[in-house]
């Protein structure tokens, strides 16, 4: 079956590599084997056997019927939006790791989707390779949820933990972040708290719902942390995290980003690093804990090349459904209560 990847940037080459490097097990999983006949980008890769798949055209993509998934890697709402738009309409499956677009129109696709009978697929928007939609998807169905929270950025993790185990300035440790690739093109989206504002607007949208308009989640980054605080919450036996939170009560649904002082106990409060960590609590199952890396290429890759499979697999048909997210806007009035 062919794919094409939209952007050859960070995810982009990692999704090509992947379907590369473990060509046998995605070929035997998938029930067929991956061929990535395009991938897009206005860029030039001489040297890189890439460059004998590259176009510029997005047309050439959309109007080829042999090409049936499309791995949308490109980041920001536009041309994205309008491409993964399109592909479904002309009836090709989309695996995204873009969590911009998901968070901003997510419902619209998945209702895009279900009209075309084909399939919307996002895990890597949230959590690099942790298996967090799916899980809240496929896994935990029977569920209403009460609480989702999580560490959702590496890069400020990583700060953090940099930090306070090497005693790094926050300038240093997010060069480093920039240098392994887990931070955003631009690093005020993960040091401002932006980027898992968007991902905890997805999980709260997946697990109410409805759609959580992140420009309503009241959100504070770790700008203003210093080496002291972090020495400060030691001596306390705390952490320091940048936790995205939404929860359910008395029928009201409450979101926030922002820096906690957790227990060393709390589950989360052990998560270093470039790791991210998500707990949801569902009313029957009760806490179920993921954990695993949140950023970097091999891993955010491997994400988008496991919905790439899963589409694959049972093509032609629609497995994912509504998820239960609705296009209508949920209110967070109260979240400043928070
Ligand atoms: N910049 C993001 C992070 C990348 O650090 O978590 C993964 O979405």
């Amino acid at each position: 079956m062919d794919v094409a990847v939209l952007g050859y940037g960070t995810i982009g080459s990692g999704v090509v590599e992947v379907l590369k490097v473990n060509q046998d097990v995605i070929e035997k999983k998938a029930g067929c084997p991956l061929r990535v006949k395009y991938v897009l980008d206005l860029r030039d890769f001489p040297g890189d056997p890439v460059q004998r798949k590259l176009v510029k055209d997005f047309q050439v993509i959309l109007q080829d019927p042999d090409v049936k998934i499309v791995a949308e890697a490109m980041g920001g709402l536009h041309p994205a939006y309008e491409f993964v738009r399109a592909s479904l309409e002309a009836g090709k499956s989309v695996a995204t790791s873009n969590k911009e677009l998901v968070a901003t129109y997510g419902a619209q696709l998945l209702r895009i989707a279900e009209e075309h009978h084909v399939n919307f697929f996002f895990e890597a928007s949230v959590g690099g390779g942790i298996p967090v939609i799916r899980t809240m998807n496929m896994s935990l169905t029977p569920e209403y949820f009460i609480e989702v929270m999580g560490i959702l950025n590496g890069t400020t993790n990583y700060i953090l933990t940099q930090m306070e185990e090497a005693g790094a300035t926050f300038e240093e440790a997010l060069k480093q972040a920039q240098e392994k690739g887990y931070a955003e093109r631009n690093p005020k989206a993960d040091v401002e708290g932006y980027d898992a504002c968007r991902k905890i607007a997805i999980l709260s949208s997946l697990a109410f719902g409805k759609t959580v308009d992140y420009e309503q989640i009241p959100t504070e980054g770790i700008t203003k942390i210093t080496l002291d605080d972090l020495k400060v919450a030691k001596a306390l036996g705390r952490k320091v995290k940048l936790v995205a939170r939404s929860y359910q009560a008395d029928g009201k649904v409450f979101a926030k980003v922002s820096p906690l002082l957790l227990k060393l106990s709390h589950p989360l409060a052990s998560i270093c690093g470039v790791y991210n960590g998500v707990l949801i609590r569902g009313n029957m199952v009760d806490d179920i804990v993921l954990q695993g890396k949140g950023a970097g290429k091999k891993a955010t890759a491997s994400a988008v090349v496991a919905d790439i499979m899963t589409a694959a697999r049972y093509f032609p048909y629609r497995i994912s459904a509504r998820c239960h997210w609705e296009e209508e806007i949920l209110d967070l009035t109260d979240s400043r209560l928070m």
